[in-house]
């Protein structure tokens, strides 16, 4: 993606005051596209790919202020050793290539999980991409990477503990508006919709407490076969909805 041209959302039948600020997106089927074709997983994850640039193209041209990719989760380190290290390369190789076009499309490049876990080789390439983003003022790309929803409130559970230790928290403090400030991402609102690929009707341990209210879309396209099309089809939709949050109308 050379610099791009923006595009006004109501030439692709989108409201432009009724966008979705954030759009999270579980990315699956990619082993199903590949078995259909008789392909290892692999070739799955590689035709992924090109779904991935075209839906964040078409977020940084629509102007979506943040964009949530789940890229790998925790549990996926229990696949077949051979699947993570080429899911590593994929994703080394992507940030590699990508990172100067979405840094002229004004793209922000964020991360969220236990980075830690990650091959010393794909951190290094993520912090870069990180770093040559951080002052963008387009879209927030996050990546999500070893990351899993029930980990991340783990993890911002111990570090409200480490705060009232230190006695720079009462525990009275810790309330459900406050808490938020422990997590990866603090100053990303909740996603507005959360889109699913291959049909499955879960969560997989995505963001488990942003998506208290998202708008959820699921379609049966495998995610090699979505692009901005169906994410412009969940948008629509999502516009037609009424979100009440547990009011009323
Ligand atoms: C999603 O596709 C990509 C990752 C989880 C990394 P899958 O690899 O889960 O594909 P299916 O669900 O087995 O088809
Ligand atoms: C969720 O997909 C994780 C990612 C898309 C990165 P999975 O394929 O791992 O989820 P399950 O196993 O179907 O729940
Ligand atoms: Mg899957």
């Amino acid at each position: 993606m050379a610099k791009e041209k923006k595009i006004h959302p109501h030439e692709v039948g989108l409201d432009p005051g009724e966008l979705p600020q954030h759009i999270a997106i579980i990315m699956d089927g990619n082993g199903r596209w590949a078995r259909d074709r008789g392909r290892p997983r692999i070739f799955g994850h590689k035709a992924g790919i090109e779904s991935v640039r075209d839906v964040v193209k078409a977020c940084s041209q629509i102007d979506i202020k943040y964009l949530t990719l789940y890229t790998f989760s925790r549990e996926n380190w229990r696949r077949p050793k051979a699947e993570v290290s080429a899911l590593m390369r994929i994703l080394r190789n992507l940030l590699r290539n990508e990172i100067k076009e979405l840094d002229e499309n004004d793209v922000r490049v964020m991360a969220i999980g236990r980075i830690n876990d990650l091959p010393d080789f794909v951190q290094k390439e993520l912090s870069r991409a990180v770093d040559k983003t951080r002052d963008n003022k387009g879209l927030t790309l996050i990546l999500a990477l070893s990351y899993g929803g029930r980990g991340e409130i783990a993890d911002a559970a111990s570090r409200a503990a480490k705060r009232v230790l230190d006695g720079r928290l009462a525990p009275e403090e810790i309330n459900e508006d406050t808490f938020g400030q422990f997590l990866y991402a603090p100053d990303v609102p909740d996603p507005d919709l959360l889109i699913r690929t291959s049909g499955e009707l879960r969560v997989s341990n995505f963001l488990l407490w942003q998506i208290a209210y998202s708008e959820i879309w699921v379609t049966d396209l495998l995610w090699p076969d979505f692009t901005r099309n169906e994410l412009f089809k969940a948008i629509a939709d999502f516009q037609k909805r009424e979100r009440r949050f547990g009011g009323v109308e």
